[in-house]
């Protein structure tokens, strides 16, 4: 913990104005000089999704050149294994603890035990319900459901036709996003009268379910015109099934994450679109914030956020749609990704 820094200064201090011996002097500074520095443990769902492991760099690095130290845990999906590592993190006595929950609903009390010993608690991407966080930062999950939403409702078949169906196929409900993702969703059908056949919500966003959905629902497939995916992941395993029933490309995907295999695909016509999120910038800003809190200094959230229980201070950044026109504005001069990357199966794209 920081007080021992702070106890190393006082002591060092109180050594240089006691007048006291040369060797003396050397003990106290090298206290100082091992200071102990701000203590962050993180702890994430997984790293399966391609998003994550970006977060991850980025947060450490930035946490890093605020002067603080990263323990980074991986969760594997295993919410008894997360409580674990936050109980870990509370022995350790570390100063903030930044959770990307697996389970919105089962964190209160362990983060209740972590606030009761004094810990900042930030919830990364996902809120964590009733359980008081010091601050939930994400993007506007709403938004990321509206994008979706127009993608779909903006979506010709290649015989020009609308769209009158949508199948979703969503991650799971412990993650508080989707059903923030949902909602957006399914304001825009309703507003544009498009059918939502049916939905179907993948456990532990295991993207080999909703593929599984597609063969087992031939019925409800062949009167889809278009597919909500919960995420890139989930797009991937579905345009590959309907591939195998001759059907990618015909059937209008949409994701969200901006994964690569996302965005080779929206060049090549096989989905819609995506929602892009900067991650790079919500993993800086959590790492600005974690900083800010663990010294006692305020985060600047602007808005609170209902977590069932309490009002809780909330960040949201916004979300942005790539289809296949804004692709090289969006992703390749963010630097997202690589345009040859991108483009990498469209012939003639990048000579
Ligand atoms: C995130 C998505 C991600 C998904 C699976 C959601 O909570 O918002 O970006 O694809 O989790 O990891």
């Amino acid at each position: 913990m920081m007080k021992k820094a702070v106890f190393s200064i006082f002591l060092l201090l109180l050594l240089l104005l006691t007048g006291c011996g040369a060797g003396e002097e050397q003990v106290a500074e090298e206290a100082v000089e091992t200071e102990d520095k701000m203590q962050i443990g993180m702890s994430f769902d997984s790293f399966v999704i391609e998003r994550w492991q970006r977060d991850r760099d980025v947060f450490v690095s930035t946490a890093k050149e605020l002067g603080a130290e990263v323990n980074v845990q991986n969760a594997n999906g295993d919410i008894e294994e997360q409580i674990a590592q936050i109980e870990y993190f509370i022995d350790k006595e570390m100063d903030v603890i930044v959770i990307i929950c697996i389970d919105s609903d089962s964190l209160s009390s362990v983060v209740q035990k972590a606030k009761n010993a004094g810990i900042k608690v930030i919830a990364y991407d996902r809120l964590i319900k009733n359980a008081d966080v010091d601050l939930y930062i994400s993007f506007d999950n709403e938004m990321v459901g509206t994008m979706m939403g127009e993608g779909i409702a903006g979506y010709e078949s290649s015989g020009g036709e609308g769209v009158e169906t949508v199948l979703m196929l969503c991650g799971p409900h412990a993650d508080n996003n989707v059903s923030m993702v949902e909602k957006g969703f399914r304001e825009v059908m309703r507003r544009e009268g498009i059918e939502i056949i049916d939905t179907m919500y993948a456990d532990g966003w295991k993207a080999e379910l909703a593929a599984a959905y597609v063969y087992e629902h031939a019925d409800a497939v062949n009167r889809a015109d278009t597919i909500m995916c919960g995420n890139d992941d989930i797009a991937t395993a579905v345009v590959r099934a309907l591939a195998e029933r001759r059907l990618a490309g015909k059937i209008g995907v949409v994701g969200q994450d901006a994964d690569l295999a996302a965005c080779q695909r929206i060049v090549q016509g096989t989905q819609i679109m995506t929602v892009y999120k900067p991650v790079e910038k919500l993993a800086q800003k959590a790492a600005q914030c974690a900083v800010a809190l663990g010294k006692g200094e305020e985060t600047g959230a602007e808005n609170m956020i209902d977590d069932g229980s309490y009002e809780v201070p909330y960040m949201a950044l916004s979300p942005i749609s790539v289809y296949r026109d804004n692709m090289d504005e969006v992703i390749i001069n963010s630097g997202f990704h690589l345009k040859e990357d991108v483009y990498l199966n469209v012939p003639g794209a990048l000579e």
